[in-house]
């Protein structure tokens, strides 16, 4: 054998060459493909757009590894996405660290109170508080809805109440509902709130999301039971979902792929909320369960007709979307989808009419945009007051994203700003 060491001492820096290259091209297409993973299209007045697009596929990310989880029968996927929304917000340092806090239950119902330090013995304002995530998820004693919660217990000198209402999948609607009612009943009870030294003229219900659902399931149940005595004053509802008759709004049509809240996921979320089939999603998705052949539209689709409820300036080009025969059995399988409980825009003029005095905060890159915009003009056209305030770069969940680690300009201006008007209002 000759062994020649110069050619041996070449072929090893050409291997060595060869196996950088690999490297880098490896390292390479590894990066296009995060980047691919990562970039969608976003609008142009979208707040923040590059940390939206991280943020978004993370939570795709987590959505994804709880689909692959649910599908091989490890863990149901809500609450592998639970999981990982628990240890992120573990990560949100304690703000507010005088506010007191005590947990305990309201009528069997799990809360959480926070209260200011000191009591000169005055009355104070009061606020109870319920969090979005679906009816699914969310962590409302940590993280970002523990910060919300401080804040506006300290900004508002306010005892702020926060629901722990139970969750899917272990239980679905009415149970979210009929916990939030309860809690609510309980706390507006005249010796409760003696107990907290609230003023009974001062309580304001408040909710994000689907807690922005809740809030106002709530807020109509309050106001129609003539057996509580103490009503809320005022109602906060942070890009409330308000009804799943129509997948088709303007909004919907527009962001259905602006994220983090798709079209399909909410789509989903009410389907998981309401114990259905998650099947269905397509079927929802395309207004199959309330095509033209539902008579029992007719006498509801006025409730949330955008056409004429939403202002022009945000229905631009979109047309409604009912095909003319489609699924007949949903809405018989799926009564919920009609229930005011579930659904309170679907409520009859003369339960919004008892209904508090509203501030409604919207974003134009919200799927949920014009459940809000339509709730704010039925109240309205009911009689009650209402503040539509509408953020031309927010988006969906904006506000869980104002605190630290995690934050957005427009969450933190519309933290502050609805805050602002609860102090000036309550
Ligand atoms: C309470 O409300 C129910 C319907 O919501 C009504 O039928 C009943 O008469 C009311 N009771 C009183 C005492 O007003
Ligand atoms: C919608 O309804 C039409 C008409 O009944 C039917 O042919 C179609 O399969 C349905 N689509 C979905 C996704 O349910």
């Amino acid at each position: 054998m000759l062994s020649n060491p110069l050619i041996a001492a070449e072929r090893k820096e050409e291997r060595h060459h060869f196996m950088m290259k690999l490297l880098c091209g490896f390292t390479l297409l590894l990066a296009i493909a995060v980047a691919y993973y990562i970039y969608i299209p976003l609008p142009k007045t979208i707040s923040e757009p590059w940390k939206l697009m991280v943020l978004d596929a993370t939570f795709r990310g987590v959505v994804m590894m709880g689909d692959v989880a649910h599908s091989m029968g490890l863990s149901h996927r809500v609450r592998v996405i639970n999981s990982a929304i628990v240890n992120f917000e573990s990560l949100v340092p304690i703000t507010n660290q005088e506010i007191q806090i005590e947990d305990i239950l309201f009528d069997g119902v799990h809360v959480r109170v926070y209260q200011p330090p000191g009591q000169d013995g005055k009355l104070r304002r009061a606020v109870m508080f319920i969090h979005g995530g679906g009816w699914a998820l969310g962590a409302p004693k940590l993280g970002s809805y523990d910060s919300l919660c401080r804040q506006m217990a300290a900004d508002l000198d306010a005892v702020v109440v926060t629901v722990d209402y139970r969750m899917a999948p272990d239980v679905h609607f009415p149970v979210q509902y009929e916990e939030c009612v309860q809690a609510a009943k309980h706390f507006l009870r005249p010796e409760v709130l003696t107990k907290y030294s609230v003023n009974p003229e001062r309580v304001a219900v408040c909710g994000d999301s689907a807690g922005g659902n809740l809030a106002a399931a709530v807020a109509q149940r309050i106001g129609t039971d003539n057996t509580t005595t103490v009503k809320f004053k005022l109602q906060v509802l942070v890009y409330p979902v308000l009804q799943a008759l129509d997948f088709n709004t303007a909004s919907y049509q527009q962001n259905q792929n602006v994220p983090i809240l798709y079209r399909r996921l909410m789509a989903r979320f009410w389907l998981e909320y309401l114990g259905a089939d998650l099947k269905l999603v397509h079927s929802l998705m395309i207004n199959n369960h309330t095509a033209q052949d539902q008579s029992l539209m007719s006498l509801i689709r006025s409730k949330l007709d955008w056409t004429t409820l939403l202002p022009k300036r945000v229905i631009k080009h979109y047309k409604p979307v009912f095909p003319v025969t489609g699924s007949l059995s949903i809405l018989k399988d799926i009564p919920a989808l009609l229930d005011t409980r579930a659904a309170p825009l679907l409520a009859e003029d003369v339960v919004l009419r008892m209904a508090p005095r509203a501030y409604i905060m919207t974003g134009e890159h919200d799927v949920l945009r014009d459940d809000g915009m339509m709730y704010a003009r039925r109240l309205e056209l009911a009689g009650v007051s209402v503040t539509n305030e509408h953020y031309e770069d927010g988006f969906h969940g904006c506000v869980s994203f104002g605190f630290w680690p995690c934050y957005f300009s427009v969450g933190i201006r519309a933290v502050q700003n609805y805050i602002a008007w609860l102090a000036k209002h309550l």
